[in-house]
């Protein structure tokens, strides 16, 4: 019987790039015309966005998010070592990057053999924390037979998922996928073990309308222009336990992983896009804290869409798995932020 690691993390992009960069989209979002002139003043803003964006533009802030983030990163990453699982499951979102506008898949099981992935233009364009550039080649393990085995059992189980063996439109991985395993050798010492990505259209009705980012301000996207929408956060929780039955049943050792920051800052209209909605990501967190899987079940996809948690229906996924296998977490940490785009949270589920 294939034995269980679950854990929750991030794939925060700014993270790649250099202190002095990591609070860019705040800063574009106080370039966007349509940002009402009273919010362009610090001293208009929310005490605690103020503080943290401080005088320096956030560069002595971002230092101590950092090494908040390498921290939960080094452990996740200890764990996984002394777990040695046979594959890596990671439950990520695809931002208009592998699928387009010829096909969107609710759920996709990226069955690959080998995968060979560069970081996105966008994250070297300004300098990385690595002094990679968009031509460095990070290679990994697939697990094809995993892939097909995972897809496999859970269509046996109602679940309709789709597979496929090789990229469609994005050579390599997603950004969600490829900065998972970045941050989890952020000492570069490689990365040994097989990875399964499994793709969730998190971004559902801005998918294609917005290409996985966000809106302008001055110019909102009509509503009858969005796409439509994701998969409920229910839905997600029902795959996510067809997936650890499945594992459960199989001959690896594996570890799921729900990789995606909360609520982001650039999807709260409701906050002028400024800062995340942190009362809605304390409240989920504090369920998660408990095991309260009913409370997350409960939440509509309205509320995850308002409060800009669209990047959360990979945890639901993992929340399914993790209320199907009778756990609760073993550790979890909520890492607030108001200046850096979205608060993280880590959660580890021991075998
Ligand atoms: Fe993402």
């Amino acid at each position: 019987m294939g034995e269980i690691l679950g854990l929750g993390m991030t794939h925060y992009p700014p993270l790649v790039g250099v202190d002095e960069n990591m609070a860019h989209i705040l800063k574009t979002v106080l370039k966007d015309p349509g940002l009402p002139e009273r919010y362009r003043d610090p001293a208009n803003w929310p005490e605690p966005l103020r503080r943290e964006f401080g005088d320096d533009g956030g560069k002595k802030s971002a230092a101590v998010h950092r090494a908040e983030l390498v921290r939960h990163f080094r452990h996740a990453r200890k764990l996984l070592d002394d777990f040695r699982p046979d594959v890596v499951v990671i439950w990520g979102d695809d931002q208009h990057e592998n699928f387009t506008e010829d096909v969107i898949p609710p759920f996709c099981v990226l069955a690959y053999d080998a995968i060979e992935a560069r970081h996105r233009p966008r994250d070297t364009a300004a300098p990385n924390t690595w002094n990679e550039t968009a031509e460095t080649v990070f290679r990994y393990a697939g697990h094809r037979a995993a892939g097909k085995f995972l897809a496999a059992r859970l269509i046996e189980q109602g679940v309709d998922v789709a597979y496929a063996y090789t990229p469609l439109h994005h050579a390599g991985l997603a950004h969600a996928f490829l900065n998972t395993l970045l941050f989890l050798d952020y000492d570069r010492a490689g990365f040994p073990y097989p990875v399964l990505p499994f793709q969730v259209n998190c971004y559902g009705r801005r998918v294609i309308a917005q290409r996985g980012y966000r809106s302008s301000l001055a110019n909102p996207i009509p509503e009858a222009d969005l796409d439509p929408p994701s998969p409920s956060p229910k839905r997600c929780m029902e795959m996510g336990a067809a997936v650890a039955r499945a594992v459960r049943e199989s001959p690896w050792r594996t570890a799921l992983i729900a990789s995606s920051s909360w609520s982001h800052a650039f999807l709260v209209d409701k906050h002028y896009q400024l800062y995340p909605d942190i009362p809605a990501d304390r409240r989920l967190y504090e369920a998660l804290a408990r095991g309260d899987w009913d409370a997350w079940r409960q939440t509509p996809l309205a509320a995850i869409e308002e409060s800009g948690q669209h990047e959360m229906l990979n945890w639901f996924a993992l929340a399914g798995a993790m209320e199907e296998l009778g756990r609760k977490p073993d550790e979890c940490e909520f890492v607030e932020t108001w200046t850096f785009n979205s608060n993280k949270c880590f959660a580890v589920f021991r075998p």
